[in-house]
Formats: structure tokens, sequence, C-alpha cells
């Protein structure tokens, strides 16, 4: 951040520090607790107020410093957007929660795979959705079960409604079952029997419903964990939850092994295979466990309908960032629109990280507006990649070497300085 500081503060000025900042590590989703905290919280962040050139101006230099730091915090923490893609994952994800939520058999729940390349937003999109029913699960339940819904940190029936975990890179299927036992601050038995039955019993003692396990894909699927991890996700589908298995390839990466299409619903069905034991008495009376697929897309910039999804975002995006030359239809009309898709191929993190970085660069260089050869000069990273695993294709190719688009009408050569975009973007800031 360039230009204001915030120590300028006058003697005397007591004007409470800025309600937008948040202390402290960000909620961890894949811990019962700090899931419900940012359920809380996911939807309250109130962005920086929209002040003309003017107005800015006028502030002290220690307001200006503040809304500088509250339009910065706005330009990253701008809100997840319907897309025509999301609202297919969230409203097939929602229903399905639902419908098996208030189905009171014991027996298998369909489960339901969220299938898309890194950075199109499947965890966002599945988190969001996750939320959203548990926010009328646990209204439901407190009208039906009033006394039922202690929340005493440390007792054994903690309500859980939504569990959510993420898989280390490389797991195996130990280290799946640890990392739900995790959520509800559970012990690790020693071994994978063991193990599966603290799972199963976590799962009925919190009232899970939903239990969803992000990364899937990083399970190890070698030789030798194989038989053992596609046990494990059948062990998984007994439970009486509905399995939200998300990840980056899901049909290639060996977890639909002796998985075949339902032609008639389109599910995937696992048969029973009677390899090994069940944990699970009431499993040995099902006889199949199904599975609905479902992918999110980039958006798509060959036809109308995609053109115009394309542009309803970006036009959500401009209505957020509050950059003091920012005009109506910047990122909306001109080449902007296919310049931003030449950058990001559609991706919907990938422009987000653009946009923010360019923000960023529009702040500190008082350009105060994007525009196409701006963001020629910023990088698309990606943050910390130790994060995530590219060989289990969660980290897109960011596409590389997209010239500005050439100004119409002039004659002159053009200016060839951002021309040069050799190398691959650093891997992070
Ligand atoms: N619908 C959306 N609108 C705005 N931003 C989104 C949307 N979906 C995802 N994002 C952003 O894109 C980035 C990548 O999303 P994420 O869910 O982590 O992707 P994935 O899990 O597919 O790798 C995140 O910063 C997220 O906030
Ligand atoms: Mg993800």
């Amino acid at each position: 951040m360039g230009r204001s500081t915030v120590t300028d503060r006058p003697a005397g000025d007591e004007t409470p520090i800025v309600p937008f900042l948040r202390i402290g590590p960000p909620p961890d989703r894949t811990r019962w607790e700090g899931w419900q905290q940012w359920r809380r919280i996911r939807d309250t962040f109130i962005p920086a107020p929209r002040l003309s050139l003017q107005e800015y101006l006028d502030l002290s230099p220690r307001r200006r410093g503040l809304h500088d730091l509250h339009r910065t915090a706005t330009h990253v923490n701008m809100r997840l957007q319907e897309t025509p893609m999301s609202v297919r994952v969230s409203g097939l994800m929602r229903g399905r929660l639902q419908n098996n939520a208030v189905k009171f058999m014991p027996g298998t729940r369909d489960g339901l795979m969220v299938n898309g390349g890194g950075f199109q937003g499947k965890t966002e999109t599945a988190c969001s959705a996750a939320a959203a029913f548990e926010d009328l699960w646990r209204a439901v339940c407190q009208q039906v079960l009033p006394d039922q819904q202690p929340q005493i940190p440390g007792t054994r029936d903690v309500f859980v409604p939504v569990a959510y975990c993420r898989l280390p890179v490389r797991a195996t299927p130990k280290a799946l079952c640890k990392t739900i036992l995790d959520v509800y601050g559970d012990p690790h038995p020693k071994n994978l029997d063991d193990l599966i039955r603290s799972v199963r019993d976590a799962v009925r003692d919190h009232n899970t419903t939903a239990l969803l396990i992000d990364d899937v894909t990083r399970l190890r699927l070698h030789r030798g964990d194989d038989q053992d991890t596609l046990d494990l996700i059948r062990e998984l589908m007994d439970l009486n939850v509905t399995l939200v298995l998300i990840g980056a390839g899901i049909p290639c990466s060996g977890l639909l092994r002796g998985a075949y299409v339902d032609l008639r619903t389109r599910q995937w069905v696992f048969p029973d295979i009677k390899r090994g034991k069940s944990h699970n008495e009431a499993a040995s009376t099902q006889t199949e466990r199904r599975f609905d697929m479902v992918d999110l897309d980039p958006f798509d910039y060959s036809t109308p309908a995609g053109i115009t999804a394309f542009l309803d975002h970006l036009a959500g995006i401009e209505d957020q960032l509050r950059l003091f030359r920012s005009f109506d239809g910047m990122l909306t009309t001109g080449e902007m629109p296919e310049y931003l898709f030449r950058r990001t191929h559609g991706i919907v993190g990938l422009l987000r990280r653009l946009i923010e970085d360019g923000c960023t660069e529009a702040i500190t260089s008082g350009e105060e507006r994007l525009t196409p050869e701006l963001l020629a000069r910023t990088s698309i990273r990606l943050g910390n990649l130790d994060d995530l695993d590219p060989e289990a294709g969660e980290v897109p190719e960011i596409p590389d070497g997209v010239p500005p688009p050439q100004q119409k009408k002039s004659r002159r050569p053009r200016n060839t300085v951002f021309d040069d975009h050799g190398g691959k973007p650093a891997a992070d800031g």
C-alpha cells in the first residue's frame, strides 16, 4: 500500500478502529468450531463506502489511510457471485442434502461428487451450499428438538450437522479417517478398523447429516492402498450421511474404479462387492451405492449465453471495486471482457486473483482504474502453492504472455513495453 499510513493519528483522536478488520487467523473450517465461526460470519463483511475523489481528499490523512485499507479489504473479500455453473452445483447439492436429511429410514444415502479443475470454485461453492443447508437445518431442528443442540465444547453430543474436511496431499485411507476425526476433535485409534469404527461413531454421535470430503483426488490410489481406499469409500457411503466428494479430475482418479453409470438415472453406481468385512451391519442389507457427479466448469466464451454470464460476473465484480477513476462498464465494455477471458480462460479463481492484484496496482500507482495495459503488468499469483497438489490437477494452467489488445486507429507502432511476459509468473509474492 503506497500512499498514506494509519499512524498519523492526532493525539486525542479516539475514533474507534475500523470494524472491517478481523484479528487472528481465518476460521479453520475443517474443525467444527471453525466451521461454525465461518458459517456465521460468511456474509457479514461490509465493503468500503463509495467516496468521490473529492470526498476522499477532504478526509484527514489518517482517515484516508483507513479508507485505503478498507478499500483493499473490500477488493480481497469480494463476495461469491452466483454463476450458472455454481447455481447448478449448489442447487443439486442443497436438494440432495435436504432430501437425505429428512429421510429417516436407515441405509445408504445417494451421494454427490463435485468435479472440476483447480480454482474453478469447487470448495467455495460446496461450502456455501452446505452452510446454507445448515442454516435451514439448524432452524428446523431448533423448533423440533429445542433441547438437542447443546454447543458445549468437549461434550460428546455437540451438534455437527455438516462436517467438512480436506485431504492432505498424498493421503492414505488412515489419513482420511484421521482427517474426519479431527473435525470433531476426536482421538485417533491406531489401526484402520478402529479408525473406521471411530469415524462411524463420531458421525452418529454428532448427528452429522452431511460429510464433505474436499480434495478427495489426493487419495493415493496405488496398488497397495487401492483396495483399502476403495473399501473405505464404500464404508463411508454406508454411514447415514450424505457424502459429498469434491475433487479435480475425479473421473480419471481411480476413485470410480468398479463403478458404472446407470443410463436410466445417469448416476454412478458402486455395486456391492463383498470384499473384506463391513464395519456396518446395516450395510449388509444394502446392495449398491449411488452417486451423482456434477461438473463445475469455467466460463464459456463461445456461446451468447456463456458471454452474457461472463459479462454479468464482471459487472458484479465491477460493482464491488472502489477505485476513484473507475467508470461504468470498466470491465464489461470495449476490449476488456475478452482480454480478461484470455488472461484467465474463464476460471473464476484466476479472475479474482488478477482483479485483486490489479486493484492493488491501481491504488499504488495512483491510476485508480483497471485497464488492459495495467493488467498486463499484473501477473496472476496463486498464493501458497504448498497447499495444493499439482499432480491432482489442483493448479490450473495460467495463460502466459497474453498481450493487451492493440489500440484501434493508432497507426503508430504500438508500445511494446508490456510484450515481454517471458517466463512463468512468480508463484507467490
Ligand atoms: N462464484 C464465485 N464468485 C466469486 N468468486 C469465486 C466464486 N467461486 C470461487 N470463487 C473464488 O475463486 C477462488 C478459487 O475457488 P475455490 O473454491 O478455492 O476453487 P477450487 O476448490 O475449485 O480449487 C477462491 O478465491 C474463491 O473465492
Ligand atoms: Mg478446493
